[in-house]
Parts: C-alpha cells; structure tokens; sequence
C-alpha cells in the first residue's frame, strides 16, 4: 500500500471524464482502493474518488462516520466500481462540504436529497442502494469527481466560499461538514 499524492483543484485529471474499469476483479484494481483507503485516511478524509489520485478510472469509495446518518451507525467502507446515481425527487438541500482536493476550504452546496446509486465491488458483485442526507450527499460529490466536477462548480452562493481556519476563528459552532473532505 501506499500513500499515494492529491490532485488539487487544477489538475487536468479532476476535469476530465473518468474511464470506466474493464474488470472491477482484477488485481490492480484491488491495489488502487487499497493504496486509496491508505491515502484517504492519511487526509483525514471520508471519502476519495481516483481521480483524486491520478488515476483516471471510475473507482470512489467512502466511509459515512457514525452520527451522520439517520440511525446514527454511519456506512462502513464502500467501493464504488463504474457507479451510476439519479435523484429520488426534485427536493434538494444545502449542506457544507469539503474536498481533499481544495485543501482548508468549504462551501454550501446544493444536492439532491434522495438518490438511488448503483455500481459494482471489488468482489464484482453488484451494488444497488437509496441514500438520503448526508449519505446522498457524499456519494453525489464522489460521483461528480468521477464526471470531472468539483463541489465549487455545484454552488449557488459563491460567498459562503471559505478556508476552514478563517471560520474556525470566527465563529466556535462550524458546522462538522465544514471541516470534512472527501
Ligand atoms: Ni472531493
């Protein structure tokens, strides 16, 4: 495993489409999410998607922290291999986020409230889940790396742009989406 070097906000590969993955079961794919999960938990983040990596490829993963769902237990570890995703409804939500690859910042985005998400293992086997909330929320802007979007290109209100630090000594209640990245 390795700890492996953030694209930032820039980078061709974060504006490119990703390709998607011929064989979700193949060997090397399997090193790229472990060297993935390496770099996301040496962040501090919750989720990463590869192009965030340099890797060109349509392969996300994220871990949804306890307290951050509806029941309270979080997501365990998902891999994403060629995920797709629609909205459940027209209702969309504001909620802050924060992306390893625009370091220290943090916005409000807009985001569907209810999706269904799909996508294939590591094992190969199908994936098919409804999300709402924060967990929708994670896997849309995971989704959007992989279409080449970065979460600044989704907002609506430009001025709640932040560095994290500057709201921090402004104000001791910052929401905690605000100070994570993914
Ligand atoms: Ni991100």
């Amino acid at each position: 495993m390795a700890v492996l070097d953030i694209a930032r906000m820039g980078a061709q590969v974060l504006r490119a489409p990703a390709q998607p993955v011929a064989d979700p079961t193949a060997p090397e794919i399997a090193q790229l999410v472990a060297d993935m999960k390496e770099t996301m938990d040496a962040a501090g983040g919750i989720g990463i998607a590869a192009p965030q990596v340099r890797v060109g490829l349509r392969v996300a993963i994220f871990e949804v922290p306890e307290g951050r769902t509806e029941d309270g237990q979080g997501w365990p570890l998902t891999v994403l291999i060629n995920p797709e995703w629609h909205p459940l409804g027209p209702e969309q939500e504001e909620g802050w986020e924060g992306c390893l690859s625009v370091p220290g910042m943090t916005g409000l985005v807009p985001r569907f409230t209810r999706i269904a998400y799909s996508g294939v293992g590591l094992d190969g086997n199908a994936i098919e889940r409804e999300a709402e909330g924060y967990h929708a929320r994670v896997v849309q802007h995971e989704l959007d790396h992989l279409a080449g979007i970065l979460y600044p290109q989704r907002m609506t209100d430009m001025t709640t742009l932040a560095f994290t630090e500057e709201l921090r000594r402004d104000a001791a209640d910052v929401p905690a989406e605000a100070l994570e990245a993914e």
